[in-house]
Formats: structure tokens, C-alpha cells, sequence
């Protein structure tokens, strides 16, 4: 019997259900937990949105407190955290779902909606997960180009067909950062069918300002098919645990919650998640200091002379079209890790000052490398 592996270019022996041979496989980040092949040194891992801060004491301190009762399964109701969740957020329990990270209620979302020939819409570039969502769930995507580096909202309510069945707008958006008025995404959700479920997805909503104002949050109090997906493993800095919420009005939540695996949110996490938001001034410790990160990378590339768009994120976006490839490469060989996007650009996500005076540094010398300038055109 040959040994079958995972990977792209493999053929499995086994049965497989009509589309999912034609799944591309999700290309992850280079991780730098010091368990992958490059290891913790000298790589600076600047590829996938993380916190390059350390989780807070109290989140440590809550994590070790329960690390003694791992013999138990975790509460599959995740009812601590969701309580936590509904006070923070204010509504009421039934109006919220927590998963291991926001990615598998994306997942659980998509399952509980769409089907084989359904469509699922969004914008282009944006989350490099959301095309696989369609695949696995058999369903076509439908993308639709932003319009100057935001959602065109104008052409993804044109582009509705009967088979549309769920929508995502990523606000902020990743890659690009940018934002759409909450005005303008409320005209959305009014203009297209009330049967669509519509994703606004704020993975990176806390990086926006303070206070943290979801323009999620408050569509869902007015619209039944709209839900907001947030996270922890981003501005929380828990990438790393895997727990992520959805908030919605109680019957789109049973919904999603249909294709929902049972324990899937570790006893570690939502010890971690309720601390996390307890320690309010710790986190906003911390994204002060990314907003301060944020204005001395942006300035450091555009005094390189790069056209950089203002970013409401935890990273810059670079228009590098079909260079993305190449300066991603480079910026690799001098030990930076950064996200290409080809054929759109270059995702570089911030990290503490040290690491972003090496990433300016290093992009600079992989500038001078490059012979044509890479201002789009
Ligand atoms: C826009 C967006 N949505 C969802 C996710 C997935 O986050 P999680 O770690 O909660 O699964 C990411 C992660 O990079 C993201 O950028």
C-alpha cells in the first residue's frame, strides 16, 4: 500500500466527492512558531496579521489556572465566554456563537447556506480564505473586484443572481485595509434579497479606533441576515489558541450553528478569550502602540516612495500588481517575511518597532534591487 500524502499533487485512492479534487489547497503563511522548518531566528515574521505582542499576564495567568483540568472536555456551550461576549458587546446570549477562530464560523456559516451551483460572493482581493470556503462547501465563487483598493458594493448588489446565497464584506478589508462607510454598507444590505446571508467580517475591527465602533454590530440589531464575525487572534494577540465569535440575531445564529462540530473551542481558549476581555486597559495598552507602529510604517514607506494607502489594520498593503511575487522573495531572502498577493501587491502586517525599522530597512534594499520602479502604473 502506498503512503498517501496531503499534498497538492497527490492522488488519493480513496473516493473523493465531485469538486473537492479540484480544491486548491490554502497556502499558509510561513509560520515562525519555532516549530516550522525555519524555526524562531533570524526571520522576522511580518506574513500573517499576527500580534507581535506576547499574550497579556492575565491572559497567561487565566490560561495556567486552568491548564490543570485538560482531562475534561471544554464546555461545549461555551457559556462563560459567550456571557462574557454578550455583556461586552450587549445582547442578549442566544445572539452569539464562539468556534476555534472566526474562520471555522466562516466555515460554518457557508455549510448552513450554500450548496453545490449556490454562490458565494465576495470581493477581490480580499481574505484569501474565503475561496476556499466555496470550494469546500461546493459552491461557485463569485468575485468581484474592489473599486481604488475598497468593496464596490455598487457592483457586488448588481452582480446578486437567484443563486446567491451568502455575501462577505470584509471591514476592514484584507489585504488592501481600507473601509466602507457604515451608511453605505446599510444601503447594501437593504438593496439585496433578505434571504442572503450577509458576513461583515471585523477580524481586524479593534485596530479602527477608539472606541471600537462595528458597523457589524450594529446592522445585525436591525437586519435579520446579516451577522459580524470577530476574533481573538488578532488585536488579543491569541492567534495561536484559535477562538473567534459571531453575533447575530438568534434565528441566523441556530442557523450557523447547525453545522457547528461540538468542542471545538478548547478549555485553553475561553479561559484566555474571558480574560482577554477583562483586561481592557491591557489592550488598549496595545493598540495604542500598533497605532503608533502603524503612522511610522506608513511614513517610513511613503518617504521610500511607495504609494501607500492609509490602512485601518494591523498591516500595509502594497499595489505591487505583478511584482508582488518577486519582492516578496526578496524581502524574504534578507530574513523578512511578508504575504504576496499576485497579481495585486504586497501584505506586510506590522510588528513591534524593532521588527518594523528592520522591515524598512529591508525593503529599501530590496527597492534599490529592483530596476523598475514600482509604482502601479
Ligand atoms: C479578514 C479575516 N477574516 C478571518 C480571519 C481568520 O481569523 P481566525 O484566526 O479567527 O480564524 C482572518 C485571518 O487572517 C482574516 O484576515
Amino acid at each position: 500500500m502506498s503512503l498517501h500524502r496531503h499534498r497538492e499533487g497527490h492522488k488519493s485512492m480513496v473516493h473523493v466527492r465531485p469538486g473537492i479534487d479540484s480544491i486548491k489547497l490554502y497556502v499558509p503563511g510561513r509560520a515562525t512558531t519555532g516549530l516550522s522548518e525555519i524555526g524562531e531566528l533570524p526571520y522576522v515574521p511580518l506574513a500573517s496579521n499576527e500580534s507581535p505582542f506576547a499574550p497579556l499576564p492575565s491572559v497567561v495567568k487565566a490560561i495556567e489556572e486552568v491548564v490543570g483540568k485538560l482531562n475534561r472536555y471544554p464546555d461545549p456551550g461555551v457559556y462563560a465566554l459567550r456571557e462574557a461576549l454578550a455583556a461586552e458587546l450587549d445582547v442578549p446570549l442566544a445572539q452569539v456563537a464562539v468556534g476555534a477562530g472566526s474562520m471555522t464560523l466562516c466555515l460554518q456559516a457557508v455549510l448552513s447556506t450554500c450548496g453545490a451551483g449556490d454562490e458565494l460572493m465576495f470581493a477581490s482581493p480580499s481574505y484569501e480564505g474565503y475561496p476556499l470556503l466555496a470550494s469546500v462547501a461546493g459552491a461557485t465563487a463569485v468575485k468581484i473586484p474592489l473599486r481604488d483598493g475598497a468593496h464596490d458594493l455598487d457592483a457586488m448588489a448588481e452582480a446578486v443572481t437567484d443563486r446567491t446565497r451568502a455575501i462577505f464584506i470584509c471591514n476592514p478589508n484584507n489585504p488592501t485595509g481600507s473601509t466602507v462607510e457604515a451608511q453605505r454598507i446599510e444601503r447594501f444590505v437593504e438593496e439585496v434579497r433578505d434571504d442572503i446571508l450577509i458576513l461583515i467580517d471585523e477580524a481586524y475591527a479593534e485596530f479602527m479606533g477608539d472606541p471600537i465602533k462595528t458597523v457589524g454590530l450594529s446592522l445585525v440589531r436591525r437586519h435579520a441576515n446579516v451577522v459580524s464575525l470577530r476574533t481573538f487572534s488578532k488585536a488579543h494577540g491569541l492567534a495561536g489558541l484559535r477562538v473567534g465569535y459571531l453575533v447575530g440575531q438568534p434565528a441566523v445564529v441556530e442557523v450557523v450553528q447547525r453545522s457547528h462540530m461540538p468542542f471545538n473551542t478548547n478549555t485553553l481558549a475561553q479561559a484566555a478569550a474571558i480574560a482577554s476581555l477583562k483586561d481592557r486597559d491591557g489592550l488598549a495598552a496595545r493598540l495604542a502602540e500598533v497605532r503608533t507602529e502603524r503612522a511610522f510604517v506608513l511614513d517610513g514607506l511613503r518617504q521610500l516612495g511607495l504609494p501607500v494607502r492609509d490602512t485601518f489594520t494591523n498591516f500595509a498593503w502594497l499595489d505591487l500588481g505583478d511584482q508582488a511575487e518577486a519582492f516578496a522573495a526578496e524581502m524574504g531572502r534578507h530574513g523578512v517575511l511578508v504575504r504576496p498577493l499576485p497579481p495585486h501587491g504586497v501584505r506586510i502586517t506590522l510588528g513591534d518597532r524593532v521588527a518594523n525599522e528592520r522591515a524598512l530597512a529591508t525593503v529599501a534594499t530590496v527597492l534599490a534591487t529592483f530596476e523598475r520602479d514600482l509604482s502601479p502604473a
